[in-house]
């Protein structure tokens, strides 16, 4: 799915005033090129669309999906809180000077070390299963600190997407059932017993790339009822639920995309009609999108290089990067669109496989792409490449990470190419 801002001038991808031609010429290829208009958008599309007189809303930006110092700043300035799932994102995070008190930190197997960070800077923790609240109980003790936390559960919702992105259902890595009442009411009265740390309410994440309103809304409606059971069962008084991200983005033409100014005011339409029906309106509602900020946002310059025709008929367009910057295809079998960026309006007659330069089949980014005519040194142009690329890119073969270009009103590079004696720093 194209950036919100592309436009086309004689043959050319712009973004919005900017030629992309010339942004790969100046900070070579491949490279990440982030709208930044289009990205504070969708921050402001969730600031305004998940708010309520009734309640706080919080929407927290997931920062698996891609961070960097600069991406930071806009979420400060737009009111963002964030999610961080390790020490290396709270780090990221704490020096770029983000507010550690608007952190919720996540994580199946917190280390020790991480969870001292994370209390010494306030940041909310959401606890994962019993034992971890065990050690955090003793590090917040022996520490005579109070921390506020939230506790992980599986609403148990099939939420239709790919099974490696589904993360609620009875077998998940991630947090207990919400249906295990021996394992909650261990955790409950571990609460109970605790004098430092505090359970602010529940968290869910019910998967990924959900292109239905329906699974949010039953998750809605999940873990109300499930959180006024527990403060009625245990008399212990929640102000807080969180929600999670999954909102989904379009990435190829045939994609519907979930409407999410609708969502999330149906969300909150629910969370205050149920709500005023069980007894339960919480003071602070928490979201926590990743993709659908980052998602759309970006794309991904190549430079092309040679096109190979087999002996088996199969067409190949190699391009200067790969399943390094972009392991997706390979991981999930994700589908991405492309375009030549200084062919847009050349008639599209060729069909091969958009291949990367790792030692690796798999390796290919888009199968079957439909392009013009392409030669050596053209711009591909790989669309909505903003999650979850950056932020797994690998040194597989050596390769170097690519830079990242925010285009404000100009290009701004937020991100350095990795160079050559970045792999040799770690062996000095
Ligand atoms: C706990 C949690 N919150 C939020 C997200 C963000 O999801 P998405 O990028 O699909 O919005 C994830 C993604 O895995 C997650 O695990």
């Amino acid at each position: 799915m194209k950036p919100k801002y592309l436009n086309i001038k004689n043959n050319t991808a712009y973004i919005r005033d900017v030629n992309l031609v010339d942004v790969a010429k100046e900070f070579k290829t491949p490279l990440y090129v982030f709208d930044q208009v289009e990205l504070e958008d969708n921050m402001k599309l969730f600031i305004n669309n998940f708010s309520s007189n009734n309640f706080n809303c919080h929407t927290v930006y997931a920062s698996k999906a891609f961070l960097v110092p600069a991406l930071c700043e806009l979420l400060v300035k737009h009111g963002l809180w964030m999610d961080a799932v390790s020490l290396g994102d709270l780090y990221v995070a704490y020096k770029s000077n983000f507010p550690m008190e608007h952190i919720i930190f996540h994580g199946n197997n917190k280390s020790k070390e991480e969870l001292e960070f994370a209390i010494e800077h306030n940041c909310v923790i959401v606890v994962d299963h019993l034992e971890e609240l065990k050690l955090l109980n003793m590090i917040c003790e022996s520490k005579q600190k109070y921390i506020n936390t939230m506790f992980r559960v599986n609403p148990g919702i099939d939420a239709h997407t790919h099974k490696f992105i589904q993360t609620a259902t009875f077998v998940s890595k991630f947090g207990e059932s919400i249906f295990d009442d021996v394992t909650i009411e261990n955790i409950m009265k571990e609460y109970l017993n605790s004098t430092y740390v505090k359970l602010l309410g529940f968290h869910s994440h019910i998967g990924s790339q959900i292109q239905e309103l329906e699974p949010f809304l039953l998750n809605v409606s999940k873990m109300l009822s499930f959180s006024k059971s527990i403060m009625d069962k245990y008399n212990y008084k929640l102000t807080s639920i969180n929600f999670g991200g999954g909102f989904g983005i379009p990435y190829i033409s045939n994609d519907k995309p979930l409407n999410k100014e609708l969502t999330a005011a149906k969300m909150i339409e629910l969370i205050t009609s149920l709500g005023n029906e069980i007894g339960w309106v919480p003071e602070d509602v928490f979201i926590e999108p990743g993709r659908s900020i980052v998602g759309n946002a970006c794309v991904t310059l190549y430079t092309c290089g040679d096109f190979k025709h087999t002996y088996g008929d199969k067409n190949y367009q190699f391009i200067d990067g790969g399943m390094t910057d972009n392991i997706r295809p390979a991981l999930y079998s994700a589908e991405y669109a492309c375009d030549i960026a200084n062919k847009m309006t050349d008639e599209k007659c060729v069909v091969c496989d958009i291949a990367g330069k790792c030692c690796e089949s798999g390796d290919i980014i888009i199968y079957n792409a439909l392009i013009p005519n392409p030669n050596p040194g053209d711009i591909l142009m790989v669309y909505a490449t903003g999650a979850y690329n950056y932020s797994m890119a690998s040194n597989y073969n050596n390769i170097l990470k690519p830079a990242v270009v925010f285009i404000d009103k100009t290009p701004k590079k937020v991100a350095k190419r990795e160079i050559l004696d970045d792999l040799l720093r770690l062996f000095k």
